[in-house]
This record gives C-alpha cells, structure tokens and sequence, in this order.
C-alpha cells in the first residue's frame, strides 16, 4: 500500500447512522476521488459520541474500506464536529491602527478583540470566521491588509461547543490510528460540497437532515451569518413508523427507506405497500397513504423549527437562492414539495459537487459531509495552513480551530 503525501486528503465523517472516509487527490486544479469507505455507526446519539469504544471501531471498519479501494495508507483525517452543543453568534470588535497601515497583526487584534465575550466555562470557541472588516467607516472590505486606516472593525461569527466533545472526536480518532488535521463543524463541511458561490453571494440556508441532527448555515454576501442546529432527523421519523406501525426498528428504518414520502399529496390513494411481519408473522399490506401520515407531520415539524432558527439569522426574507436541502434524509421524495410550501420560497436537493475520479460513489446527500470535509482540507493544504507533521493533540487542534480566520481569508 502506497503511503500518504500531501497530495492525498481523507475526510471522515463521524455521523449518527453512519462513519464514512472519503478520500481523494489534488490533481492540478482539480480534486480526484479514489476511495470510499463506511461503516455503520455505534457510538453516537444525535451527532454526539457517547461511547468511544463504539466509535473506534466504526472508524477503523470504515477507514479499512477506505485504504483498500484506494490504495493509501491513510494516517490522518479531516474530520466535522455536530450536535446541540454547538452555538454560533455574531460579535464585533474594534481597534485603533497602530501604525500607517493595516498589517496582519493588527487583523489579529481585531479578532482577539471581537472574541472577547463571555463564554461559559464548560464551553470552548472553536471556530472564529471573520464576516466582515469596516475600515474607517468603510464596510464590505474582506482583506484590508496594506490600507492605509486610523480605525479598523472587524465582524466575525463566534461558534462555541462542548469541550469534551471535540476531545472524545480527537480520543476516538487517535484510538483508531488517525491524526486529526483539523475539526470543521459539519454544516460548514456540508456547506463546501454543495453549494454554489452564487448562492452563498445572494443569500441560502444550507439544511443537512442527517440521522440524530439537522444542522443548518445562513450564507449571505459570501460570508456567514448564522449557523444552528436542531435534535431533530431522520431517527425520528423511523421511530414514529415503528410506533405507528407497531413494527422493529430495522424494518421501521427499511420501509422508510423503501416507500417513504413526506407529503402525501403526492402519492395516488390506493397505493398499496408491504411491511415485513414481526416474529414470523406474514408480511401486511397496508395503504401508503397510511405511512405518509405518519411521516408528513413529523418532517412538517422539523421544517417549522428549521424556519424558525433560519428567522434567527435576520435575513429570511431576503434568501435569494433559497434552501438546500442535504444529508440522508434529504433524499426522502416529497421533502422538497414540503419544503418549498413551508420555507415558501425555492428548494434544492444538495449533492456533492466534485466530478473526477470515482465521484459517482459519493453523488449523493447523504455524503454532502464526508466530501466537504475533503475538499476543506484540500483547500486549505493549498495554502499551505497545515505544517507537516507536527504532534496532533487535542491543544494543537484546537488552536488550529481558533485560527479559522487566517483560512477563510
Ligand atoms: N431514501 C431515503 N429515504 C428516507 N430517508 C433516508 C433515505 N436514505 C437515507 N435516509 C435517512 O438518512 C439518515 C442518514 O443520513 P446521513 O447519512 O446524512 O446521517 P448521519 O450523517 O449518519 O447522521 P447525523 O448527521 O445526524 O449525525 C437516516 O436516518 C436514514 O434513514
Ligand atoms: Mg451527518
């Protein structure tokens, strides 16, 4: 097995259902795909790990897929971090500039100076993404290194979690033979794969329906301005067919998958679907009308308090390019008819955007994370932020989270 360069990149995604490793190779200007592995995930609930043993071993079934279609000895990851944790707020900071012209080290003051808000003790900054500098006055102003100021503002999206949290990712990581390069929270990674620069210039809300989360980003004017998540998914909907269907999760889960629809207009009345007996029992023929009663509500809910945390933002009304939808449970038919009648504007499935190599096996939703994690870190490797080879610990990782300014710029 060829060993790792820098050329080749690894995204893993630590997801509720499923631990997916996406790998590819920078190729000139383009990002070629050569692995894919996955495995079923056992250690999280609701985009949390709650049981490392669990997770190690999804990680290392995964990563093994992984380093046999492609090849590569695999060593380190990109990997996302999600759940409830995960607050993000704006703030703004201002600073005097100390001499003619703005330098880099005055950038970094204003930054310093727009974190400096109260966070909790049990919590960390993890990301800090600059939105906007105002230069004497002057807004709009992405890089305002060398101009010439008296007073510089800068404008930055604050995004906080639970310590503990990115460690155990890192402490799983670690336990399956893996450096963590960098932590991204994963509507960001989700928010790279599949959306457009146009869309994120004229106002969208990325929404990644996954298992245990849905985790959502506001883009407007290239920059962000909210981000959210909610402990509502998939899973939710499996577990309300079990109930109200009376069958086990596994075929609860099966039937979804196979028949489900979330709305139900757009299903004729006498379609008729089989579900499986339990303990032997022969298989029932029900009405499809049946399970769209039982999953339309549920993805009616999750889109009213997806509504509500995009209002957060300030800029519902003026998303231009709308909503995208991604993640597994994007895929679902019917969730961008019940979208558009709830959001009342347009919506779009997301699927990753990469096109070389052996991208047909990562063309869907429910990778949108994986391949963001990948073509984040193949961005940023370009630019040369990750040293090679330096001794990843939890500190190193989180201070490399904390510096995100210096990569979004
Ligand atoms: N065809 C489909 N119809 C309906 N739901 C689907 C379909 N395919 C996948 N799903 C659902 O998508 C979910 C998995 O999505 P995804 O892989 O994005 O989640 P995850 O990343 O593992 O979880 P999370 O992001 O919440 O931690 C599961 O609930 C699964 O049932
Ligand atoms: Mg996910």
């Amino acid at each position: 097995m060829a060993a790792e360069n820098e050329n080749f990149i690894t995204g893993l995604d630590i997801g509720t259902s499923k631990v997916c490793a996406v790998v590819g190779v920078i190729k000139d200007d383009s990002i070629e795909i050569i692995g894919l592995g996955q495995a079923k995930s056992y250690g999280l609930r609701r985009g949390v790990i709650v049981n490392i043993e669990g997770t190690v071993k999804s990680i290392q079934e995964a990563i093994k897929e992984a380093e046999s279609m492609s090849g590569i000895k695999i060593n380190s990851v990109f990997t996302g971090i999600a759940g409830s944790h995960i607050k993000g707020f704006n703030s703004e900071g201002v600073i005097a500039v100390k001499g003619d012209e703005i330098t880099q080290s005055d950038i970094e003051r204003v930054i310093d100076a727009a974190r400096a808000v109260a966070i909790p003790a049990d919590r960390e900054v993890l990301h800090i993404i600059p939105q906007d500098f105002i230069v004497d006055g002057q807004d709009g102003i992405k890089d305002p290194v060398g101009m010439s100021a008296v007073r510089l503002e800068a404008k930055v999206h604050i995004i906080t979690g639970a310590v503990a949290s990115a460690q155990n990712i890192v402490k799983a990581c670690n336990r399956a033979g893996l450096d963590v390069r960098d932590i991204i929270i994963e509507q960001l990674a989700s928010a790279e794969a599949v959306l457009n620069d146009d869309e994120k210039e004229l106002g969208v809300a990325i929404v990644d329906v996954g298992a245990g989360t849905t985790d959502i980003a506001v883009f407007q004017n290239d920059t962000i301005i909210h981000t959210g998540v909610i402990t509502i998914a998939g899973d939710h909907i499996t577990n309300d067919i079990a109930v109200g269907l009376r069958t086990p999760i596994e075929s609860a889960e099966k039937i979804k998958i196979e028949h489900g629809c979330a709305l139900k207009s757009l299903i004729e009345e006498e379609e008729i679907i089989k579900v499986p007996g339990i303990g032997g029992r022969t298989p029932q023929e029900i009405p499809k009308t049946l399970l769209t009663d039982i999953i339309e509500p549920r993805v009616e809910e999750l889109f009213m308090l997806v509504k509500r945390e995009i209002m957060k933002s300030g800029i519902y009304d003026s998303l231009a390019s709308g909503i995208v939808l991604t993640g597994g449970t994007a895929i679902m038919e019917g969730m961008v008819e019940l979208g558009e009648s709830i959001f009342e504007m347009p919506v779009r499935r997301g699927f990753p955007k990469i096109r070389h190599g052996l991208a047909d096996l990562v063309n869907s939703p429910m990778y949108a994370t994986s391949v963001g994690l990948l073509l984040f870190g193949a961005k940023n490797i370009k630019k040369n932020i990750f040293p090679k080879k330096e001794k990843d610990t939890f500190d190193n990782v989180l201070n490399r989270m904390k510096k995100w300014f210096k990569e979004f710029f």
